[in-house]
């Protein structure tokens, strides 16, 4: 028969190993959640409630450092009024301010009455023993991870800060996960704008500007007494181009033009298309044969697009020359027109108006072709003209 003593400690140990066990379960768990939610007050609010029932508290709360209001700010509550989502927890102001303020953890045996409180609230009084730890991020303090219970008879001790300090540290990788994520889902943002910003400069805008010059052509025809039916028949084709293409845009922005048809050909129409509208000769010569990507297609499209508006609007030329030689070692976009070469800059009245509403165009046509790892060039002479030339290595 077993000594009594020995039962009691074999007991005992068996309750410490129970209790490990239930710790280790509980944080796989919260790993588990943790790489299944990316929606950080979600995963706080489910950090919060396991820490809680681990330690056998009642109330917990996570706080977030707010580096503007030089306060915490509390992202998740649980069994806590909601008011307290609207404090802010500066040096000092309840539990959390007080780690916030000593940047180490907090145990308090009577919170109701040692703790200066954020709001007076019965239900805040009610807490008792309190625990509070900082959250870490390497040596950045990122926000506090407090727990309280109302039992008079629970106390916290180092096991509950050692137990909480693991919960804070997981807390730290979710935040800064949370953080990332939400950088990068802002890039992508920023990436989508510059895009679409690019499209319709590239297409609508153009389009609407050939749209002015034709109804102030019509108007002046008008006013003569002169024919407008032709240019307004033309008028009308562009407008109702334009809304195609601007349909095109918005479902997943390929050029009209391009659209089951080759690069050559959509060149030639769009050469086509500038000569009737403008006093502009365009003639367009393909040199080789290489099948490209569609990517590759579309670029070159709106950089011979772009390239043909600037002579309409800048090279005061009569003839335009588009060039796409095409080798399994590179394709070569050339754009030229006999124009007066590089406009002079604009004077500062028209600058202002220029950053407005143009000068986009170069620097444009350049982001496209280091986007497929090409490289553009413009070359300018008062006797010659403007030429530009697009170049796109293949492997
Ligand atoms: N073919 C050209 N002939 C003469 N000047 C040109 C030509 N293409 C561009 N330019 C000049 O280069 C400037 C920059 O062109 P771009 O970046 O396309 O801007 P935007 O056309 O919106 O003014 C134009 O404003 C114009 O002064
Ligand atoms: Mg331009």
């Amino acid at each position: 028969m077993e000594h009594p003593e020995s039962l009691r400690q074999r007991d005992e140990e068996l309750a410490a190993l129970r209790s490990d066990n239930r710790r280790l379960t509980m944080l796989l768990h919260l790993v588990e959640a943790m790489s299944a939610e990316l929606d950080l007050t979600t995963l706080l609010e489910k950090m919060v409630v396991s820490a809680v029932d681990l330690l056998h508290a009642k109330q917990g709360a996570i706080g977030l450092v707010d580096e503007e209001r030089h306060a915490i700010r509390h992202r998740a509550l649980h069994n806590l009024p909601e008011a307290l989502l609207d404090i802010d927890f500066t040096e000092g102001v309840g539990i959390s301010g007080q780690v916030y303020a000593l940047k180490r953890p907090v145990i308090v045996g009577n919170y109701g009455e040692q703790v200066n409180l954020p709001i007076d609230d019965s239900d805040m009084r009610q807490i008792r023993a309190a625990v509070s730890v900082p959250i870490w991020w390497q040596d950045r303090l990122n926000g506090v991870f407090s727990i309280g219970t109302d039992d008079p008879t629970r106390a916290f001790g180092a096991q509950d800060v050692a137990a909480l300090e693991l919960f804070a540290k997981h807390a730290a990788i979710a935040i800064e996960n949370a953080r990332l994520y939400e950088h990068a889902e802002r890039l992508a943002q920023i990436d989508e704008r510059n895009r679409l910003a690019r499209e319709l400069h590239d297409s609508v805008t153009q389009s609407l500007f050939t749209i002015v010059l034709m109804t102030d052509a019509i108007r002046n025809y008008l006013q003569g007494g002169e024919d407008a039916a032709p240019t307004a028949e033309l008028l009308y084709q562009t407008a109702r181009d334009t809304l195609t293409e601007m349909r095109a845009l918005i479902y997943e922005l390929r050029p009209a033009a391009l659209e089951g048809e080759g690069l050559i050909t959509a060149l030639r129409k769009l050469g086509q298309a500038i000569q009737t509208r403008h006093q502009l000769q365009v003639t367009v010569r393909q040199y080789g044969i290489q099948r490209l990507t569609q990517e590759q297609e579309e670029a070159l499209f709106r950089v011979a697009q772009e390239a043909l508006h600037n002579v309409v609007k800048h090279a005061r030329a009569h003839r335009a020359e588009i060039e796409l030689h095409l080798s399994a070692k590179e394709i070569r976009l050339v754009v030229k027109d006999n124009g007066i070469g590089m406009e002079p800059r604009p004077t500062h009245r028209s600058r202002k108006r220029r950053t407005r509403s143009g000068g986009m165009g170069f620097s444009i046509m350049r982001e496209r072709l280091a986007g497929l790892g090409g490289d553009f060039r413009v070359r300018a002479d008062a006797s010659i003209g403007l030429q530009i030339d697009a170049c796109v290595p293949l492997s």
